[in-house]
């Protein structure tokens, strides 16, 4: 059986279709999901949908029963994950999964960016539980550039950011998917020493490269306007981001610039078997679809 947590999310909807795309039958999967409502469509493919809650143990050990292959993706709690993540890797020692791959965050080991403190501190607990792991370090979404700064760039003419110069090995969720699909559908057995991958797209670009492919593409003058962090912050807070998300963004892009989210490890085309998804096709289609 092969498991997959946060099965409401992008990611873990993205994996179970590709899962079921690739042939695996629906009745080998199991979708674990806080709100099952939003799998209802999985449901009526087979898949067997088990509600669980990260921060209710009681509700994890049904849930992981009978996993040979769990897929563990990050919760979106910010601040509340290590408690929530040691509740999932406990209920996952108890049901005796066979592996463990879980998405953590690029460098997590060395990285500057506040968001990787529960990443690591979740690493470190699954590394103590002795099970069979694998480390799918993802870096940034595409999407949060082409969806959610897109928009704004084309409003306002400028993508704004911190990240200076730093560059960003963004790849889109579907490839991050893929990745996932390609550990967990692996013949042979896992590493007993577990396995880390550094996964990130292939061209990492530079915010003002981001400004300037929007330009290309829409035929107008988008700029990148670096801003301090807490001026940035404060212009997310401004859009309706909510405040602590904003200090962990702007925070990220202070990462971004010293290096901490980009990789040239080529992990992510060598685990999905093609170069990753170009930003220029990412912003081609968040423009026409
Ligand atoms: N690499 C990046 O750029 C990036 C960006 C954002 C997030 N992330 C991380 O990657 C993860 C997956 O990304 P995504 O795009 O799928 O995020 P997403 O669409 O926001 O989904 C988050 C998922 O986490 C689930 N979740 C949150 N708290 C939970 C809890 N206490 N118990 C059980 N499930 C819980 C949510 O369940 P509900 O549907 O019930 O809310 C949802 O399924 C995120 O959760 C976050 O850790 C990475």
């Amino acid at each position: 059986m092969i498991t997959v947590t946060a099965a409401s999310g992008h990611l873990g909807r993205l994996v179970l279709t590709d899962l079921l795309d690739r042939g695996l039958p629906a009745e080998q999967i199991a979708a674990v999901a806080r709100t099952p409502e939003k799998v209802a469509a999985f449901t009526a493919r087979g898949v067997q949908v088990r509600q669980a809650d990260y921060a209710r143990p009681d509700t994890l050990g049904v849930a992981l029963a009978g996993a040979t292959k769990l897929l563990f993706i990050s919760g979106s709690e910010v601040g509340q994950r290590r408690a929530q993540h040691r509740n999932v890797i406990e209920a996952a020692q108890a049901a005796g999964v066979g592996m463990i791959a879980y998405t953590s965050i690029l460098k997590a080991d060395t990285s500057s960016v506040p968001l990787a403190e529960e990443h690591l501190a979740t690493e470190h607990m699954i590394r103590e539980s002795g099970l069979p792991f694998v480390f799918l370090r993802n870096g940034w979404y595409l999407e949060n550039y082409t969806e959610a700064g897109l928009p704004q760039a084309l409003a306002t003419g400028s993508v704004i950011g911190s990240a200076g110069t730093g560059r960003v090995a963004a790849a889109t969720r579907a490839d991050f998917a893929a990745a996932a699909v390609a550990v967990l559908t692996a013949a042979g057995p896992v590493s007993p020493a577990g396995t880390v991958y550094e996964l990130g797209g292939d061209q990492p670009f530079t915010l003002a490269e981001l400004a300037a492919e929007i330009s290309r593409q829409v035929g107008r003058e988008i700029t990148y306007q670096d801003l301090p962090a807490d001026v940035y912050a404060k212009a997310l807070t401004d859009a309706g981001v909510p405040e602590p998300m904003a200090a962990a963004l702007a925070a990220s892009d202070v990462g971004i610039a010293r290096g901490d989210l980009t990789t040239d490890s080529g992990d992510l085309s060598r685990l999905i078997g093609r170069p990753t998804t170009s930003l220029a096709d990412a912003v081609r289609t968040a423009i026409v679809g």
